[in-house]
Parts: C-alpha cells; structure tokens; sequence
C-alpha cells in the first residue's frame, strides 16, 4: 500500500514513552518511565467529578471553557501573581495543556515563522511546530558539570538564536526533563531579548506547584513588560494527578487568548464538560484546604526515596530542581547510547526509565542521560530501587 501520510507527519514514530511503557508492561517492569502519577487522584476532585457527571452536567461546554473553571483560574492568577484579570477574555480552556500548546502554534505561526526553545525540549514541542509550518530554532540547556550544579544556557547562544528573528519563544519552567527552575535573572535575559527582538512567549507552566528545596517558580509574564506579550499554559492533571483528565488552560493578554480561540474552535472545540467543573471545584478548594503543601510534601518524599535509589545502583544524578524527574548519568557504567541502556534496563532488570536523547531534534547530540520518574507511590520507587541494584552487580 502506497504511503498516505502527509509530508507534515510522515516523520514522526511511535512515541519513546509509548514504547517504553509497551516494553514495562511486557516485561513486567517497574514504570518509572512516561510520567504519570501510579497513586490515586485526591478524593475531593474525584468526588468533585463525579457530582458533575451525576447532575447532568454533560453537554457540549461554551467554547472558550465553562465560565466558573475560567473564574477559578483567573482567581488563582489574581491570588499567586496579585494580578486582577478578566475571567471572560483573559483565560481558556483548552484539553489540556497539549492542545493549549497545539493550538497557540497553529494561531500564531504562518509558514516559516521561528520558534525559539530549549533544548532538550518536551517531545511535543517540535512536531507542534512543524505542524504549524514554524521553524525550530533550539537553544541548548548544558548540563551541570557537577553534581549540585543547574542546567544553564549560554547567553551568547541565546542572543545568536534571537538574531534569527523568532515569532515565538516556547518556554517551560519548571522543566521536563531536566527538573530545571528558571531563576529570576534568566527569565530576565529571556524577557528583556523578547521585548527588545518583539517576541512573543509561550509558557508551558504545568509544574509550577512541583518546586523543591525552597525555590520559588517565577512566571515569565509577571516581568516587567511581559503580560502584554505572554500566554501562560498550565492544566490540572500533574497538580491535582489526574494526567488522564486532559483539561488545560491559558492565561494572557486578550489578543492571545482571542488567537488561541480561533484555533481551538476547530481543534476540539469545546472540552470535557464535567471534568471542568470539577477541575474548577479543585482549583477553589485547593487553596484553603492545604491540598498544595500536601502535594509538595509527598513529592519532596518520593524525590528524596528516588535519590537514595538511584544512589543505591550508583547511578550519579542531576539535581532536580522542580518537576517529577530525575536525570541520571549513565557514562558511569561506561556506556553511551541511552536508548540502548533504557531498552537493557527494562528488559534485563525490569525497570522502564526514558533516554533524554528522546528530547532533542538530533537524538546523537545528547548527553549520556537517562530520565527517571517519581510521580509514584513509595512502593513502586522502593520496588523500582530492588531491581536497580542489580546494576551494580551485572554492569560492572
Ligand atoms: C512540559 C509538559 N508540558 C505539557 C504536558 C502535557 O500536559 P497535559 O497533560 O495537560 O496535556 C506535559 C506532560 O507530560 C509536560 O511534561
């Protein structure tokens, strides 16, 4: 049969998380691969859902998104950022923040336009582009080089990327997969080249509620002169660890919301109705409930059980500033090819975990990491952490 695909995806495979969570479930491994959350969602927002469902609450909802989930993040903007904002023209619901990033890339790039990001870079971000007719135009995050150190970009590398005249800078903070927070003074850098080249920034915020050790996420629209030119992504599924939810949303000046729309009208047109009031109810509740610094205090001790695991294999790790990932670096065992020692690890000592050269538009160019996960309960770090051990005893 003759190859039907279009030009525009005809490139794309399988996903690596995809097959590696294929690979875990044939091989019985410990997934701390794809980054989902193996733990239950809290109960108020389940119950919060299915209240939604049984009251009939289950018909188309008006495109832009149901009117108290817009009200309940524009109160979150107001009450993290002191920025009041106008829940009907300032806010959008989206399926999810992949869709949300989907559509600002069909609504504001025209063929050829540059997108300026770093790299490595959340997988969807370059097929979103290219979809979009956009160009890539990657700015290299460098690893630490050593073992308290931050991943940094080089600000002559920034500026280069600049000069090539991007529409868009695509940013996430706190990153996947690195774990990087941006401090204040690269967002800084970043703001003031976008205002002085005209750029518009997207931000993919959905970990900004997974911050470690007493940093504090900055979002790039609060900088001086960004509001203007920012659409602030965020969804509800790692915050609340409901990934399957797929309800997102935006954030920004009405233009932005406004271009957005146009796109999301013909993407999805509008998004699961019950989940949005019930993620609307999350968002209400999650400020006087203690929900956040729960959430925060359960991660910080699945973090700090993944670190001693990995320690335990002797695997040398990178500091995870935010997020729920960990890098680790597998030259240690003297090898190279991260896909080859992902593909070994789940299929010789049960454990699935993603090579970052699934992060980079040239998969050969990455450094020697292997990402791992701790969206997932203390057993499964702990059984996840028996198997690694044996490691130690065969790669040696
Ligand atoms: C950086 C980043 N952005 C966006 C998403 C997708 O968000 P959603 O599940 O809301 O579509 C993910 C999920 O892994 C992610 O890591």
């Amino acid at each position: 049969m003759r190859d039907v695909r279009a030009a525009r995806v005809a490139g794309f495979g399988t996903t690596i998380f995809t097959e590696m969570s294929a690979l875990a479930i044939q091989h019985h491994a410990v997934n701390l691969g794809q980054g989902f959350p193996d733990f239950a969602g809290p109960a108020f927002v389940k119950q919060a859902a299915a209240d939604a469902i049984a009251s009939d609450l289950n018909q188309y909802a008006p495109m832009p998104g149901l009117p108290r989930l817009r009200k309940a993040a524009a109160a979150e903007w107001q009450r993290q950022h002191g920025r009041e904002i106008d829940w009907q023209s300032e806010v959008s619901v989206t399926s999810g923040a992949t869709e949300a990033l989907c559509d600002a890339m069909l609504a504001l790039l025209d063929p050829g336009d540059g997108v300026l990001f770093f790299e490595p870079a959340y997988d969807a971000y370059v097929p979103d582009i290219t979809m979009a007719g956009g160009k890539p135009i990657p700015v290299r995050l460098h690893p630490p080089t050593d073992s308290n150190g931050a991943w940094l970009f080089d600000e002559h590398e920034l500026r280069a990327a600049f000069e090539q005249r991007p529409k868009l800078v695509l940013l996430n903070t706190p990153h996947n997969p690195t774990g990087k927070v941006f401090t204040r003074s690269e967002l800084e850098q970043i703001a003031e080249l976008c205002q002085e080249y005209d750029v518009v920034a997207i931000t993919d915020e959905v970990y900004d509620r997974l911050v470690f050790d007493g940093k504090s996420h900055v979002s790039l629209a609060t900088l001086p002169g960004m509001w203007e030119r920012t659409l602030t992504l965020n969804s509800i599924g790692k915050t609340f660890s409901v990934t399957g939810w797929k309800i997102g949303w935006s954030v920004g000046p009405a233009n932005l919301n406004q271009a957005l729309r146009a796109a999301h009208q013909w993407v999805t047109f509008a998004t699961s109705t019950p989940l949005q009031e019930a993620s609307a109810v999350a968002l209400e509740q999650a400020v006087s409930n203690g929900y956040y610094q729960q959430l925060l205090d359960e991660y910080q001790q699945r973090r700090g059980l993944l670190i001693k695991v990995l320690a335990e294999a002797g695997l040398p790790q990178l500091v995870a500033e935010g997020s729920y990932f960990i890098s680790c670096d597998i030259s240690a065992l003297g090898l190279r090819d991260t896909r080859e020692f992902c593909l070994r690890l789940v299929r010789e000592q049960g454990v699935a975990a993603i090579p970052i050269s699934a992060f980079y538009i040239d998969p050969t160019s990455a450094p020697p990491l292997a990402r791992f996960c701790f969206a997932k309960k203390l057993e499964t770090i702990a059984a996840g952490g028996e198997r690694l051990r044996g490691l130690r005893v065969h790669e040696r």
